[in-house]
């Protein structure tokens, strides 16, 4: 969902950098690149690391809470306008088409995100940071997806664009695209710079590779 579907990847990197200087720890887009598609515990658990930071249970769920506050403080006034090119139009393309459709997120978000961008229907099934047990690189949220789907890994494509999520994807047996920097992502089936033009034919193909 964030930088996939909806440009809400910058707000985790807002809210984790605000919560980043607040401890006086250095957070930059590197290694914000490091957290996209890792749960919040387990993001904070890798700043904390970057900063030599050992810190008790309460004072990590006291960050967590705050990170969260701000974060949906961001994220407020969310609108169907911050979609992200082309992301509409292959959702509602494959509706149309009677292709499944699961949202695999690490957010405890996901839901009321997708219900301010008005697109939750579209998905037969949502998979997200409330019911996964392991965060991203595992492919736990894409196995249980696709199980809720009632399809096998090799008859999915997932969409990342996070490294966490494409080695996910690749370790869980799927094919993945990419949507990023091929730099970054290389461990994807291709890698697209954004969601225009992805047809359904397109889908197929990958399927075949
Ligand atoms: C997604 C985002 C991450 C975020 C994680 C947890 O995977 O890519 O940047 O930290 O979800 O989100 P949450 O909304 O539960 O804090």
């Amino acid at each position: 969902m964030d930088g996939v579907i909806v440009d809400t990847a910058k707000y985790h990197f807002l809210a984790w950098q605000r919560l980043a200087d607040s401890l006086s720890i250095e957070f930059t887009h590197e290694h914000n690149e490091q957290l996209k598609g890792v749960s919040r515990v387990d993001s904070l658990e890798r700043i904390l690391q970057w900063g030599n930071l050992v810190l008790n249970n309460a004072k990590k769920v006291e960050l967590m809470d705050l990170k969260n506050k701000w974060y949906l403080e961001y994220v407020e006034g969310v609108n169907p306008n911050e979609m992200l090119p082309g992301a509409h139009d292959l959702l509602l393309d494959l509706k149309k088409n009677g292709v499944k459709i699961g949202l695999g997120s690490s957010s405890k978000n996901s839901v009321m995100i997708l219900e301010k961008l008005g697109i939750f229907s579209l998905f037969d099934v949502v998979i997200d940071g409330t019911i996964i047990h392991m965060s991203k690189p595992h492919p736990e949220v894409f196995l249980r997806g696709a199980s809720a789907l009632q399809l096998q890994p090799v008859d999915c494509v997932v969409f990342e664009d996070a490294i966490s999520g494409v080695q996910a994807a690749v370790d869980g047996g799927f094919r993945c695209i990419g949507i990023g920097d091929p730099s970054v992502l290389g461990q994807a089936t291709v890698v697209v710079s954004d969601l225009r033009g992805m047809s359904l034919a397109q889908l197929q193909s990958i399927l075949k590779q």
